[in-house]
């Protein structure tokens, strides 16, 4: 296989049970739990021991369980690992040269993008290839998904992952290293690894400051 090519394995995809809808057992708070404990972490928070096979696969299984209109399924995803990591390499090193003319080349911040790859053991190129069939923004929503499911799965594994973006990931050069079909658009990485410190504690602002309701219980006068 090409070091370019999608990772989506030859192997079938896994059984899924009926699922029991029973509101009495524990499945919904685990559930909520593990959405709460989703969490990205920082590079530096990683360890650089590689992550098997079959758990990322878990990952990318995860993710092509997304929603999409019109069956779409518009993600693509490119994965790297091991010494594969250093086109990334190469490939942020340069882009941060372009984005920097007045640096030189070797300077602190070229080496920190070029060095950032090894700090994570895979690292998953995140492709949206739009159908030209429903509106972009619809696939779009169905690739940030399938993000979130892969990040989702990590999590559950006790993988520690994160979704990074940001000029120098974006940067033409990466896309082309990467090598999406030229329609798909990059919108980053996905990186994972095991973590080197204790779970993180997320936090949000409540939803009850992002929510409108409007049913019996508004006051009608
Ligand atoms: C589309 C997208 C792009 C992101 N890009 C970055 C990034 O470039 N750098 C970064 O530190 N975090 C990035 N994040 C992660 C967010 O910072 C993170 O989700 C947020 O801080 C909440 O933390 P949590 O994921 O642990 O709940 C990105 C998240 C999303 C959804």
């Amino acid at each position: 296989m090409k070091a370019n090519t999608p990772c989506m394995t030859n192997e079938p995809t896994p059984a899924i049970e009926s699922p029991s809808f029973d509101r009495d057992d524990a499945s919904a708070p685990r559930l909520l739990n593990m959405l709460a404990n989703r969490r990205s972490f920082a590079l530096k928070d990683i360890t650089t021991d590689p992550v098997d096979r079959a758990l990322i696969t878990q990952l990318l299984e995860a993710a092509n369980w997304a929603p999409s209109h019109g069956k779409t399924e518009p993600w693509r995803f490119v994965v790297y690992s091991g010494v594969a990591r250093q086109q990334l390499s190469d490939a942020f090193g340069a882009a941060f040269q372009v984005l920097n003319p007045a640096q030189p080349a070797g300077s602190v911040g070229e080496l920190a993008q070029s060095q950032r790859v090894w700090q994570a053991p895979v690292w998953i190129a995140l492709g949206m290839q739009p159908s030209q069939k429903m509106p972009e923004w619809e696939d779009l929503i169905a690739f940030g998904s399938a993000v979130q499911n892969m990040h989702l799965m990590a999590s559950a594994l006790g993988l520690a992952s994160k979704w990074t973006s940001g000029a120098v990931v974006l940067h033409p050069s990466v896309v082309t290293a990467v090598g999406f079909a030229p329609d798909t658009k990059l919108y980053g990485f996905f990186y994972v690894g095991h973590p080197a410190i204790a779970w993180p504690t997320g936090e949000r602002r409540p939803i009850a400051d992002k929510v409108r309701w409007v049913d019996d219980s508004t006051d009608a006068k």
